[in-house]
């Protein structure tokens, strides 16, 4: 066992303590705590504006928003999503009574294989869920023709897309809804936290209506709504950390590309993404580790861990093969192959701002050396 620091896969993005005091004693002064209050409101404007999107509902977590998604779509029946994502994806279907069809995975990007979508649709599909993993962007134009084809709605999970864009702008613009994290662990964080993309002012108006119990106004209560309002508390530390995030996405892009130049020549290694033509974020660092690398991913894995190096295997296991998902016909054996084959190979090495090259090398080392 190695007496060297640890290194985890993230640590949060913390600015410094005392920037944070400033926004506590307006919360005092204010009395405002939550419901809509004035840093809520502040960090809707400000996001819209940074992200470029038009409008943005700030939420307790990504996975409630997940769920308000698919209830201000009103979206029953079936709805095809991956199986190659956090579990999350998939809850937020079983919490609408929805029923996930899976379909596999493009061998490049790791997301939904447009080519595969249409062999699952029935007469009960009513949208589609792609997930932009890791940030990397789903074939959007592919996904939409179909969309269009079918009458389907389509909700991207971009839990991992903050401030990810292509030639068109913010790619939080594809679909009919996108859905944003704001968890610990992820570029932007508030604390707990995410948000809904929305094209108009009138689908955002019914999101901001389910995020608080359905309520319009103090008499009128126009659906089951659920508590989803992101605190005060919350929305200005998303303010303080605004502030930070263009250094933070520059520093996480310049640790990815010195991975990306150690490890590219290793053989049996291959650097997953970033793609053509897209500003990425430095999300994630995933590395796929092929036959012909010495070690079995795992064997990799034990050994990284055993420098006292903490990489994840996101994503695996997949989603369909946990217990509330393994019968469902779409997470068969042979349906899945490519989601199967890489959940086996992938590793996302440590990855965050305050990452120091030293320690990148170190992870580097431990690699190559094998
Ligand atoms: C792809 C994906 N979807 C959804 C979520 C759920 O977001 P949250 O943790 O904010 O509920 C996460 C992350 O946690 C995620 O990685």
């Amino acid at each position: 066992m190695s007496n060297q620091k640890n290194i985890f896969v993230t640590q949060p993005l913390l600015p410094p303590l005392e920037e944070f005091t400033p926004y506590l004693e307006k919360i005092w002064e204010n009395k405002i705590l939550t419901n809509s209050g004035p840093f809520h409101q502040q960090l809707e404007q400000e996001l819209s504006e940074y992200l470029g999107v038009k409008n943005i509902s700030l939420f307790t977590n990504g996975t409630i928003a997940l769920v308000t998604a698919l209830q201000s779509l009103r979206i029953t029946g079936e709805v095809i999503t991956t199986p190659y994502s956090f579990v999350a994806t998939a809850h937020s279907l079983l919490w609408n009574g929805i029923k996930p069809v899976f379909v596999d995975i493009d061998p490049e990007t790791l997301n939904m294989d447009p080519s595969k979508i249409e062999a699952a649709i029935t007469p009960q599909t009513t949208a589609i869920m792609p997930v932009h993993c890791y940030g990397h962007q789903c074939d959007v134009k592919a996904i939409q023709e179909i969309a269009d084809t079918y009458n389907l709605k389509v909700i991207y999970d971009a839990a991992h897309a903050f401030g990810v864009s292509d030639s068109q702008g913010s790619i939080l613009n594809y679909g009919d809804l996108s859905v944003l994290s704001f968890h610990a662990t992820k570029v932007f964080n508030t604390i707990e936290g995410g948000a809904i993309i929305s094209p108009d002012a009138k689908t955002k108006q019914r999101i901001d209506n389910l995020k608080n119990f359905g309520i319009v106004d103090e008499s009128t209560v126009v659906a089951p709504g659920i508590n989803g309002k992101m605190s005060e508390i919350n929305s200005a530390f998303g303010l303080m950390q605004l502030k930070y995030i263009d250094d933070a996405i520059a520093q996480r892009k310049h640790i990815s590309l010195t991975y990306r130049e150690a490890l590219e020549p290793v053989v049996g290694i291959r650097c997953v993404g970033p793609f053509d033509d897209q500003k990425s974020n430095g999300a994630y660092f995933p590395i796929l580790v092929d036959p012909d690398f010495p070690l079995t991913r795992d064997e990799l894995y034990e050994k990284l861990k055993s420098n006292n190096i903490n990489p994840r295997r996101y994503f695996y296991p997949l989603i369909s093969d946990f217990p509330m998902y393994r019968g469902l016909p779409s997470a068969q054996k042979g349906n899945l192959m490519v989601a199967e084959s890489v959940a086996e190979r992938v590793l996302c090495l440590p990855l965050y701002p305050s990452l120091s090259l030293a320690d990148v090398n170190r992870v580097v080392e431990v690699i190559t050396e094998t």
